[in-house]
């Protein structure tokens, strides 16, 4: 099938067209991180208003690169949730009324479940598979047994790694969001030189925690203050970093462990550390099992991602219908595929 995807769960307004949930025909994403970062954090407000402003041109560019009319087009797949529900609304309205007027299918996707099949619009992975997904709002390792069949192994307790590496970057005097950031200064800097702790290393669970290693942070940048660039910013930097990765290395490795799964799949926005990709191409050579980390233009939000299991879905008629609504919160383990 020739999809056309919408993505508009947060602060990136997203479209594609994909072919075959496989072959990526064009993927645009236009982000709104400039107009946010203003105020330290995404406005709600604002993000859906600007995607208002975006949708249709976006949609317009997405068609126009992958040189498809919007009358070749045969489905779509949209974020559903979870996200903030006036943002979600606008790209799950859109896909609606282009499906209405078009009379043709539609799909409402989970973000996450998006993030996690991006991999396979570099390669396809057989099932079943361990994915390890780190984002803005999530940090959780699932067992994935097929499109639609997911099990939640371990999250966080409390702060999502994305969100660790944003409050850590805004501490440290950063704009937002800093993980990128982080990662480059963490580059030219030392991480054995400031001592963090690794919440819940040892704790033989699949649990993460990250709030206790940013109050660590905190106190640390109370008792010496820190200039903007400096070689003391570039070390807490790579400090913070190794003791993030640190903790999402061993957990990772007691649920391949745990599970026993020949391949594993990073997912998120996070999957574009350096750190954090040459860690887990370690650990998964020294597990001698295959990994997939998607290019780092396929970790962060994006709308082609939903076009993977939105072919899966439409192509075996688990289309939503009209009476559908946009959902802020949504666990996986809920999300009904077709049985084994
Ligand atoms: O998946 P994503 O684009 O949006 C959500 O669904 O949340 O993830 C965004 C998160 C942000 O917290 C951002 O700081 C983080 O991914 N991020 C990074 C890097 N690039 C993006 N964190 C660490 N290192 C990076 N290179
Ligand atoms: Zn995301």
């Amino acid at each position: 099938m020739l999809l056309l995807a919408i993505e508009t769960s947060c602060d990136e307004t997203a479209a594609a067209v994909v072919r075959d949930g496989c072959e990526m025909l064009s993927s645009v994403v236009s982000s709104q991180i400039a107009i946010h970062a203003e105020f330290g954090g995404v406005v709600p407000e604002i993000a859906s208003r600007k995607h208002l402003e975006m949708i249709s041109p976006v949609i317009s560019q997405a068609l126009r690169e992958a040189s498809i009319a919007m009358s070749d087009i045969e489905g779509i797949a949209v974020t559903r949730g979870p996200g903030l529900s006036g943002a979600l609304l606008v790209g799950f309205s859109a896909a609606k009324a282009i499906a209405a007027a078009r009379q043709i299918p539609f799909v409402g996707v989970h973000h996450i479940e998006g993030h996690i099949f991006a991999a396979f619009l570099e390669q396809k992975v057989a099932f079943p598979f361990l994915a390890l997904v780190v984002s803005g709002g999530h940090t959780h390792l699932y067992h994935v047994e097929g499109f639609g069949r997911y099990t939640t192994l371990g999250r966080t307790i409390d702060d999502a790694a994305g969100e660790a590496f944003d409050k850590s970057a805004k501490i440290m005097g950063m704009p937002y969001p800093g993980g990128a950031l982080i990662d480059k200064m963490a580059g030219s800097g030392d991480p054995q030189a400031v001592r963090l702790p690794r919440p819940l290393l040892h704790d033989g669970t699949l649990k993460f925690s990250f709030s206790g290693l940013k109050t660590a942070l905190l106190q640390h940048v109370a008792r010496h203050p820190l200039t903007l660039p400096s070689q003391e910013a570039n070390d807490l930097c790579a400090s913070f970093q190794q003791a993030v990765c640190d903790v999402l290395t061993a957990k990772t490795e007691t649920a391949i462990r745990q599970t026993g799964t020949r391949h594993l799949v990073v997912a998120g926005g996070v999957a574009c550390n350096s750190c954090l990709r040459s860690r887990m191409s370690e650990l998964c050579c020294k597990m001698g099992i295959g990994l997939s980390i998607p290019h780092p233009s396929l970790c962060g939000d994006n709308a082609a991602m939903l076009a993977v299991p939105g072919d899966y879905y439409l192509s075996n008629g688990l289309n939503s219908d009209m009476t559908q609504d946009v959902t802020a919160t949504w666990d996986m383990d809920l999300i009904k595929g077709l049985p084994a």
